[in-house]
């Protein structure tokens, strides 16, 4: 969701900008903005739509300077148009602002600026924030703290004690090619440090072309970076902080489509990999025995917790309902599941004897991190199920345990959710161990089954033109219904959240026993529903729940256990998944869903890694 991109140094910023914010884009946006300083003065460029849209816009114009500001919009004050996109500019044009986050008491600040005498070309809350800023440097100051401050970067850290909300920010000055000024509170920000030269952006990806010596700018502090001096940073109340530079280990071909035509199908593809990455040297291979190195000190405040409580959204929420019956059927923990955006506002029961884990794959869901505050401060141990290193909710959390997927550009999650239940399935077996609740042999047939997953996807993908055939048949559909009941009954919610969010069909997953209290109504000959029936997960009430479907003309994909003779006497088309322990089976069944959401949404013509409305970092709440 949005991205900002900034460079100061001594190469042309333009192509390192365009190139950072195309890395961006899948994060989703709908207008894209550039602003440079060129003999002394702020040139802005943007548009509404794409990226390319932008460079279409900009044209043979000058683009020199190597300094300058970048921002992919993803509107949430006015509409995505040409004055709402960023940069924003001060009344006299001498200062320049991209914003990513919202600003919550912005009407207010806005009423007092225009009693000022302030005029707002723009429908945004950034706006204001740069037109406080400038109001604060014009008028409130009285001289600069020491001598590493100066006017602007003062203003900046006043103006910001008086903003309520979410932001990531930076600003350039008219006549300073040398530097400007970061900011950061509930929306990321990372600084690339290089020689000479520093980057900003949204998360890393832009920057590991150049640096990978980077800093994480924390929640309330303002960053200087002048490009022949050392980075200062202080906090909005002016309290001076040590830099702390830290190394990333991101590749650049990790973050590159590889030969696929699209960056979800690579994702999908890629899974084998990514669920042996998120293993490796957690098993020990002679012992079998689970070690989770960020839960580890945490282990005996898990056993005598009351219960774990599980707060994600979207595709991870689905990841840890999967999560919920593995922990209570296999280390017999109470486990609640909850959105964390319904989390923070329920005034939840929490005491310090809970144990809240948060799932996400970029780390940095405003709700999900806001959700994590309240537990924070109900006392309650926090962990977190992360994707990307460094994030916001992995420094926000006393421990957890990384999924190392590697970069998921797709805006469909699919790697990270198979990687969030590889890492469920361990978290679970390890307090299966610790709480003797799975006996030694079963124990080790659990991880053998685990550790075969990557080898049994393989046999999945091999499947993938027997899909897009089957997908060929659905493409017109405009609803599907989604089924499975135990480990599945999630699968069935994921599988209808990924045919929906790229096709734009509308999808429902059940649990295959609920269809009878509703949707039943809606089956007609019209109707596809996808149902898992893998054995041996319910297989005889499931199989039931077929007949029903079938009698009343509905049309059927099964996903089935390989050797099936009985659904695949009803069904109208069935995929064979290998056979596996009905715990393990989640990581098997979800790869065929995705890989028909993928072709149908390919079929109907949608961008697939970018639908619309969407953003892969949900950064406003
Ligand atoms: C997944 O396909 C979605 N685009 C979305 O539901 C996503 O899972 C959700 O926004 C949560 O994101 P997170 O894992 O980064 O916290
Ligand atoms: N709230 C700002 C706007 O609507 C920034 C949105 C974003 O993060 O892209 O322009």
């Amino acid at each position: 969701m949005c991205g900002i991109v900034a460079y100061v140094g001594n190469r042309r910023a333009f192509p390192i900008l365009i190139k950072g914010l195309q890395r961006l884009e899948y994060r989703g946006y709908d207008s894209a903005g550039v602003g440079l300083i060129n003999n002394n003065k702020i040139i802005t460029y943007k548009q509404a739509g794409k990226v390319s849209d932008l460079l279409e816009h900009v044209g043979d114009r000058d683009i020199s300077g190597s300094i300058g500001i970048a921002h992919t919009r993803w509107a949430t004050h006015g509409p995505p148009n040409q004055i709402n996109s960023h940069p924003h500019s001060s009344s006299d044009g001498r200062f320049s602002l991209i914003h990513n986050g919202i600003i919550e008491n912005y009407a207010s600040l806005k009423k007092v600026l225009e009693n000022k005498g302030h005029h707002f070309k723009s429908d945004t809350d950034s706006e204001v924030l740069m037109h406080l800023i400038e109001d604060v440097y014009n008028n409130s100051l009285n001289g600069v703290e020491d001598k590493e401050d100066n006017r602007l970067f003062k203003a900046i850290r006043i103006a910001l004690n008086e903003i309520i909300g979410a932001y990531a920010i930076i600003v350039i000055e008219e006549g300073n090619k040398d530097e400007f000024y970061a900011a950061r509170k509930g929306s990321p920000l990372v600084i690339g440090v290089g020689n000479n030269e520093y980057f900003v952006a949204s998360d890393a990806s832009p920057i590991i072309e150049y640096t990978n010596k980077v800093i994480y700018l924390k929640d309330g502090e303002v960053a200087s970076l002048n490009k022949n001096k050392d980075v200062v940073i202080k906090t909005i109340d002016n309290k001076k902080q040590s830099p702390y530079i830290e190394e990333l280990e991101q590749s650049l071909e990790s973050i590159e489509k590889g030969g696929f035509d699209h960056f979800m199908l690579k994702e999908i593809f890629e899974q084998p990999k990514s669920i042996v990455d998120t293993m490796r040297g957690r098993i020990n291979p002679k012992t079998n025995e689970i070690i989770l190195g960020g839960i580890k000190d945490h282990e005996s405040r898990i056993l005598a917790a009351d219960r774990i409580i599980i707060i994600a959204c979207g595709t991870s929420w689905h990841a840890a309902l999967i999560g919920e019956y593995l922990i209570e059927d296999l280390a017999r923990i109470n486990v609640e599941v909850e959105y964390a955006s319904e989390f923070r506002y329920k005034n939840p029961i929490l005491t310090n004897n809970d144990i809240v884990i948060a799932i996400s794959q970029s780390g940095e869901t405003a709700d999900t991190l806001a959700a994590l505050e309240i537990a924070k401060e109900s006392g309650a141990l926090t962990l977190g199920i992360c994707n990307v290193a460094g994030s916001s909710i992995t420094r926000e959390t006393s421990g957890g345990t990384y999924t190392h997927a590697g970069p998921e550009i797709g805006v469909a999650s699919t790697k990270a959710f198979t990687a969030q239940v590889t890492v469920l399935t361990l978290f679970a077996l390890r307090f299966s161990q610790l709480r003797k609740t799975v006996e030694r042999e079963n124990y080790n047939f659990l991880i053998k089954e685990l550790t075969a997953v990557p080898g049994k996807i393989e046999k999945l993908l091999a499947l993938n033109d027997n899909i897009e055939k089957i997908a060929k048949v659905f493409k017109d559909a405009s609803n599907f219904l989604y089924l499975g009941r135990g480990f599945n009954f999630p699968v069935a919610l994921e599988g209808a959240l990924k045919l929906k969010e790229i096709s734009y069909i509308h999808a429902e997953g059940y649990p295959a026993a609920e269809m009878k209290h509703g949707p039943i109504a809606l089956i007609d000959d019209e109707m596809p529903i996808v149902v898992i029936a893998t054995r041996k997960e319910n297989y005889e009430k499931i199989v039931s729940n077929i007949q029903e479907v079938k009698a009343r003309g509905g049309k059927l994909i099964a996903i089935v256990t390989e050797g099936d003779t009985e659904v695949k006497e009803i069904a109208d088309y069935c995929i064979e998944i290998p056979k596996c322990f009905r715990e393990i089976a989640p990581l098997l069944t979800i790869i065929p869903l995705q890989l028909l959401s993928y072709h149908i949404a390919l079929m109907r013509g949608c961008n697939v890694d970018q639908p619309r409305n969407l953003a892969k970092s949900v950064t406003v709440e």
